[in-house]
């Protein structure tokens, strides 16, 4: 699958940890399709990373930033500019983080404390980062933004713990600045709510295992691969897409429309 249609195209990809990230995924697919980038991630996650191997491969430069941090993000879209020549056409948000699910919480004995740093992280860094880009009237016209969600922002999955409501929120920041960088800088703004994937951030959820094979038999297409999600993403960034925005959209082999699936009824129904 490579088409080059982001040939010309300039963004910004953030959250390549490893191998298995979205993230890295998306890298790949977007080079392959002739976009150039800059890759960033925090300096813990460079320092504990393998991102070098990712930015030869895929002849991108790599610079550290916390995406919490605005003076971290405004030196970012600053010297990401000066690398790439220009505003840029896509930005990839791929970012979660929550310190009671690392540490174990349950949702009804959570650290608050924590619940915020992990909200600031996940949800409230891509307000920063999209206020830090229309200021800087960083975005060429008809630009990409996407973040990455999950479908615990409007159902229950208990394990998900505060992440849901950390995906709730990332969701109302997509609509709520996509209307404003819509209507003033003709950009659009998307989260794709991806299925459950196996990946550093995956696997800090509870009972991942499980999680993925009632996902996988309730899908009518399957669980969507990092891959996957990685070559729709391409699609969002490429001139195919230009009049969405504001949409939360689905990447997960119909899971979020199925009620029940024949597979599930008989994994539960009793044997007589
Ligand atoms: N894996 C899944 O099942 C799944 C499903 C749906 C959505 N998602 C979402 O996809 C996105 C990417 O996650 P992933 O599954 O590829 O896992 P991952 O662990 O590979 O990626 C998470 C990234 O967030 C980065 N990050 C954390 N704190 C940061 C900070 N302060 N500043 C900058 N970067 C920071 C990490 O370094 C890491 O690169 C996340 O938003 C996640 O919630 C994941």
């Amino acid at each position: 699958m490579s088409h080059k249609i982001l040939e010309g195209k300039k963004g910004i990809i953030f959250g390549a940890l490893d191998d298995q990230s979205i993230a890295w995924k998306t890298a790949e697919s977007v080079a392959d399709a002739g976009g150039q980038f800059v890759l960033t991630n925090a300096p813990v996650a460079l320092r504990m990373g393998t991102i070098n191997a990712l930015a030869e491969k895929t002849g991108a430069k790599v610079i550290a930033a916390d995406a919490t941090n605005v003076e971290d993000l405004n030196q970012l879209i600053d010297q990401s500019q000066e690398i790439l020549g220009g505003k840029f056409d896509f930005i990839l948000h791929s970012i979660g983080m929550s310190v009671n699910v690392r540490k174990g919480k349950h949702y009804t004995d959570l650290n608050h404390d924590w619940m915020a740093k992990g909200w600031d992280v996940s949800a409230v860094s891509f307000h920063k980062l999209m206020q830090s880009l229309y200021k800087k009237d960083a975005m060429n016209e008809w630009g990409s933004i996407v973040a990455l969600s999950y479908i615990a922002a409007q159902r229950t999955f208990p394990n998900y713990n505060d992440m849901a409501d950390n995906k709730a929120y990332l969701e109302s920041i997509a609509r709520s600045f996509g209307y404003f960088f819509g209507k003033d800088k003709k950009v659009r703004v998307n989260t794709i709510s991806q299925s459950p994937t196996l990946t550093t951030a995956g696997k800090g959820v509870s009972g991942l295992d499980g999680f993925l094979n009632y996902a996988e038999k309730m899908s009518p297409l399957g669980n969507a691969t990092a891959k996957e999600c990685a070559d729709y993403t391409v699609s969002l960034f490429s001139d195919y897409t230009r009049k969405v925005t504001l949409q939360n959209l689905y990447h997960d082999g119909g899971f979020s429309h199925v009620g029940v699936s024949q597979e599930v009824i008989d994994a539960i129904t009793p044997k007589s």
